[in-house]
């Protein structure tokens, strides 16, 4: 809210010493008072979101566990149904990418998403040698999750295990058959069907039962990768066999439902079963260092030999460090905000960009109006773009000197700690690159994670210069602040 209010107060005359305190205590008070009165004046809005739903409804067909098709349940709710099918509608917004044309033998697409790899080329030498490299694009609307997923070369040229789907299709009755009517046996399946065989399964993108109860439209979590992670995450904040459709309030559950799909994840062990790394915790330092535990690994860079991670969408979790999250500000607040249809007013379902109607969104809780809050975003945008381009631009930088250095003869000692350097870089690029609002949901924790990165890459560049990793440690200063913040709960663990 900071920024978007107007300056403080105008600077008063000169005038005597004790007038001049008064003066000043006075307005630190009056100050003091309209941040807590608008502060409190928001927590009202937030609570007042959450009373609306005492929603009734005329039932005009009997829904349940096996109504997949959301053009039945729209019989009920045709409000929320009309608003779901315009997730085919592209919105533009200034990091959207566009719709182009397409004319691919064998893929029914005449349109797609603009490519990622070509507006920044940099991203193949950061991905060389793993699928990402060869096929990203922009994201859009919900409705083509399903086709999107199907040809992407990432599909097409590489064998991919059916737990892709997971997040692509509405899965609640797949996993259920898969499993004879066992969902944990039928999720955990998944991964030993190949991708291509079990996408022709599904019919539908994410739909209504995937996110509510057919019974009471009460919110659900219905996909068992995030019920798990969630309770490996509770466990790590010292609470004991959590039970997400059990124990959430209805505030979390409009962030959870999100949460099922705009995370980061991995597939483990043989079956390629769906995990999210949130053991230690949701930040991307307690993230990196469960990976190095347990040795998870996603490809060897082809320039380098390095042994590296891939990220992707970490929507969640990078949401979960900003100050939107701490004051409970959900996914659903800003990207499916309240539309009056009549008396009443419903979610919006399109689920897309807030920024397509900032006062819908936004507007609910910041009344700036005059461009302020599109400026602000622009702003955080801007800054978040400049940031990243020179880390990753230091991150091309070591690969480069690294891929040279592989027949120079540098020590094997110090191109292993390079490559080292280079897997922590390349994935704190990452997490903040395939992370969708470019910067939005958590400007400051992002900008962190970005010095992490240029830190790594430069370090790595020393380390083929012959540093070691003793010369390399962050220094005393550094080492105790970081501590410090650690004990105050900064949920960060060093490097
Ligand atoms: C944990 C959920 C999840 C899993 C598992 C998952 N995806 Fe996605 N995928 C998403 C989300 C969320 C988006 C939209 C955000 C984005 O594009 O970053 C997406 C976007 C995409 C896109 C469109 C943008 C692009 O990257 O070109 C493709 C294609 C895709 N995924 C393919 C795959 C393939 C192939 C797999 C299996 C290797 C897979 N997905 C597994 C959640 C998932
Ligand atoms: C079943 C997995 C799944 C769930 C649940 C899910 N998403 Fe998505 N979302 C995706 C995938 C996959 C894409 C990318 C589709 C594509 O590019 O073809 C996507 C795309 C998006 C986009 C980009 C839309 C655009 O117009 O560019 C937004 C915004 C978004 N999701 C937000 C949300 C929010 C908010 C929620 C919760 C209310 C949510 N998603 C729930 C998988 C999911
Ligand atoms: C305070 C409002 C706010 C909250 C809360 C929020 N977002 Fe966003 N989100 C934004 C803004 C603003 C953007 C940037 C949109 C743009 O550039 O057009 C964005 C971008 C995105 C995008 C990329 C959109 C696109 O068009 O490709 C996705 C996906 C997304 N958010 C998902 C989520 C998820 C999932 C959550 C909850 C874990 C969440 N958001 C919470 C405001 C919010
Ligand atoms: C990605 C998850 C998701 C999907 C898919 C989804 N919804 Fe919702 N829906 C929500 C969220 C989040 C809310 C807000 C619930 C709350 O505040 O408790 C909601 C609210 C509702 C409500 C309560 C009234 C309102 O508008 O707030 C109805 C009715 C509803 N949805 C119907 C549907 C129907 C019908 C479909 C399929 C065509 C559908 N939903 C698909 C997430 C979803
Ligand atoms: C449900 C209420 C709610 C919604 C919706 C909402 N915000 Fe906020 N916003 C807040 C609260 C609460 C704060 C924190 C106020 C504080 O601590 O001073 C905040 C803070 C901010 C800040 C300051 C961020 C910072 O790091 O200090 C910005 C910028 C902002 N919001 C922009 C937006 C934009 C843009 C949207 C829409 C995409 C949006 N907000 C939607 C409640 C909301």
């Amino acid at each position: 809210m900071t920024q978007t209010e107007p300056d403080p107060q105008p600077v008063p005359a000169p005038e005597p010493k004790q007038r001049k305190r008064t003066f000043l205590l006075g307005a630190v008070l009056v100050l003091a008072a309209t941040a807590t009165f608008a502060i409190a004046a928001l927590l009202v809005t937030i609570f007042q979101h959450q009373q609306e739903s005492a929603q009734t409804w005329v039932k005009v067909v009997e829904l349940d566990e096996t109504t997949v098709d959301p053009s039945i349940w729209g019989q009920n709710f045709p409000s929320q149904y009309q608003a779901y099918l315009r997730t085919a509608e592209f919105t533009e917004s200034a990091h959207s990418g566009v719709l182009v044309p397409h004319d691919v033998a064998g893929d029914p697409r005449s349109e797609v998403p603009s490519s990622k790899l070509e507006e920044d080329p940099r991203l193949v030498r950061m991905w060389d040698g793993y699928p990402f490299s060869v096929d990203y694009r922009h994201a859009r609307g919900h409705a083509f999750m399903t086709i999107d997923q199907q040809f992407t070369l990432r599909n097409i040229e590489f064998k991919q295990p059916g737990t892709c789907l997971n997040c692509h299709a509405s899965t609640t009755a797949l996993m259920s058959e898969l499993g004879n009517g066992d969902v944990q046996a039928g999720f955990e399946a998944m991964g030993t069907v190949p991708l291509k065989e079990l996408i022709e399964q599904v019919e539908h993108p994410v739909a209504c039962i995937d996110c509510h109860d057919p019974s009471t439209m009460a919110l659900r979590i219905s996909r068992p990768a995030f019920k798990a992670g969630i309770a490996e995450l509770k466990a790590s904040e010292g609470i004991e066999n959590y039970d997400v459709n059990r124990d959430a309030t209805r505030q979390e559950m409009r962030s959870y439902v999100c949460a099922q799909c705009h995370v980061e994840y991995y597939f483990a062990g043989e079956n390629k079963v769906l995990t999210f790394p949130w053991d230690k915790g949701l930040d991307v330092d307690n993230i990196f260092d469960y990976y190095m535990e347990i040795g998870h690994v996603d490809w060897t860079h082809a320039g380098t030999g390095a042994k590296v991670l891939k990220a992707q969408h970490p929507e969640f979790e990078l949401w979960s460090q900003g100050v939107h999250a701490a004051n409970g500000v959900s996914c659903t607040d800003c990207h499916m905000g309240y539309v009056r249809e009549g008396a009443s007013k419903v979610s919006n379902h399109q689920v897309t960009t807030p920024m397509a109607d900032v006062n819908a969104t936004c507007g609910t809780c910041h009344s700036t109006g005059d461009g302020v809050l599109e400026a602000r975003v622009t702003t955080i945008q801007d800054r978040f773009i400049e940031s990243r381009d020179r880390a990753l631009d230091a991150l091309v930088a070591l690969i480069d000197d690294l891929t040279a250095a592989q027949t120079d003869g540098t020590p094997e000692a110090s191109l292993e700690l390079a490559r080292t350097y280079q897997n922590k870089a390349s994935f704190y690029i990452d997490i903040v690159y395939s992370e969708n609002s470019y910067g939005f949901h958590a400007p400051d924790y992002t900008q962190r994670i970005l010095s992490q990165a240029l830190d790594a890459a430069r370090k790595g560049q020393l380390a083929l210069q012959g540093a070691t990793a003793a010369e390399l440690e962050p220094s005393e200063v550094t080492r105790n602040n970081l501590e410090q913040s650690l004990r105050a709960g900064g949920g960060h663990t060093g490097g």
